[in-house]
């Protein structure tokens, strides 16, 4: 976590006091709650009535998704719509809505880019939008980093007055993001994604608009998410939101990075669209030949960290639906890694991977012929 979020989450951690009790003690959190809320309306663009907080990222997906959808069935509306590149918390409760609640989800593909298709999402607003319910399209996607053409969205969608949904956890504080300007109806994000603490995310709900909640309890939080405000977390969340993040810095540290591996691996290729619409410090690269698995673990042991950004289901390794949904084929997507770079990211360790890469690369080729 950042320096200065540790400093004012462990001042907060002394005080006892329920926000939402009356007495001193818990007006007194309540009020340096709120400061920190209306921190980060200031820095999201939106209203500080607009933010709801949640237990993590996951939670506000599940939230808006199934809240939005719940909302609008009874209109006639019974359609979700979600691209082909979801994070799993978008991903798995529309198909919880489908197999569970008699959603029909419909899931729009994405080009070699990895870029929504625009031009399907209209012609299906065109011809069912008054049936869609919802449309749920992360702002950038945590594989490749590639960003997606929200507001385009959003204007294709008024059209036939759809809610736009975005999980923008991976943008936040990253590139520029306003939840007012993007005319989003809801967004999504997550605190640890900026160097705040764990397990604090935020639903940003749009006035106005009521959604019925999956908690209920002491209503709080518009009676949208009822439970005990995490005061320390907020209040972490909050700072963290307020410290720079080096994003020019790190955005040339991938460009050098990403030179270098290509020089390196001469067949090696990145996923993913061009430097001007990608968040700074992701990188996703296939290395025709080896399985991601094994290029993982030989990383690991020389002190590297990457991740294949598949999911491991009862040990079984599943190529990336990100990737294949980019037109990979299942050998290609798990011959692929994702590069995480951040603020603490430095030449010497990126000269270190591009140094060490052939080697492992071979070594990881060779493995895959066995
Ligand atoms: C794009 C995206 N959405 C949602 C999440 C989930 O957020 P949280 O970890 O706060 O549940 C993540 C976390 O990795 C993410 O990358």
């Amino acid at each position: 976590m950042v320096e200065g979020a540790i400093e004012a989450m462990s001042v907060q951690l002394e005080k006892l006091g329920n926000p939402s009790s009356l007495h001193t003690q818990g007006r007194e959190v309540r009020k340096e709650l709120e400061q920190a809320r209306e921190q980060l309306a200031k820095v999201i663009g939106c209203h500080a009535s607009e933010i709801i907080f949640t237990g993590s990222g996951t939670e506000a997906n599940n939230t808006a998704l199934k809240g939005l959808f719940w909302k609008n069935r009874p209109l006639g509306r019974n359609v979700v719509v979600i691209s082909a590149i979801e994070h799993h918390a978008i991903l798995d409760p529309a198909h919880w809505l489908h197999d569970h609640d008699g959603a029909e989800v419909i899931v729009i593909g994405v080009d070699k880019h990895g870029v929504i298709d625009l031009g399907a999402l209209k012609a299906l607003i065109d011809n069912r939008g008054d049936e869609i319910a919802v449309i749920s399209v992360m702002h950038s996607n945590n594989e490749t980093g590639v960003i997606q053409p929200i507001a385009q969205i959003v204007a294709i969608a008024n059209v036939a007055s759809i809610p736009v949904h975005s999980d923008s956890v991976q943008s936040f504080c990253k590139v520029p993001l306003s939840f007012s300007e993007l005319g989003l109806t809801a967004m999504t994000l997550s605190a640890h994604k900026i160097g705040g603490p764990l397990g604090i995310g935020i639903l940003v709900l749009k006035r106005g608009i009521d959604i019925p909640a999956i908690l209920h309890g002491g209503g709080q939080e518009r009676d949208i998410r009822s439970g005990t405000l995490n005061a320390p977390s907020i209040v972490g969340f909050a700072v963290a939101s307020g410290l720079p993040i080096p994003v020019k810095d790190i955005a040339q540290l991938r460009e050098e990075f990403t030179a270098g591996v290509l020089k390196a691996i001469p067949d090696a290729f990145v996923n993913g669209g061009s430097a001007s619409d990608q968040l700074p410090g992701i990188v996703n690269i296939t290395f025709p030949g080896t399985e991601s698995d094994t290029l993982l673990l030989l990383l690991d042991s020389k002190g590297i960290s990457a991740s294949t950004g598949s999911a491991c289901t009862a040990g079984v390794q599943r190529p990336s639906h990100v990737l294949l949904a980019m037109g990979h084929n299942d050998k290609s997507a798990r011959s692929s890694l994702r590069f995480s770079l951040g603020a603490t990211t430095t030449h010497l360790e990126i000269a270190k991977v591009i140094d060490l890469l052939p080697a492992v690369i071979n070594q990881a080729r060779a493995a895959n012929l066995r």
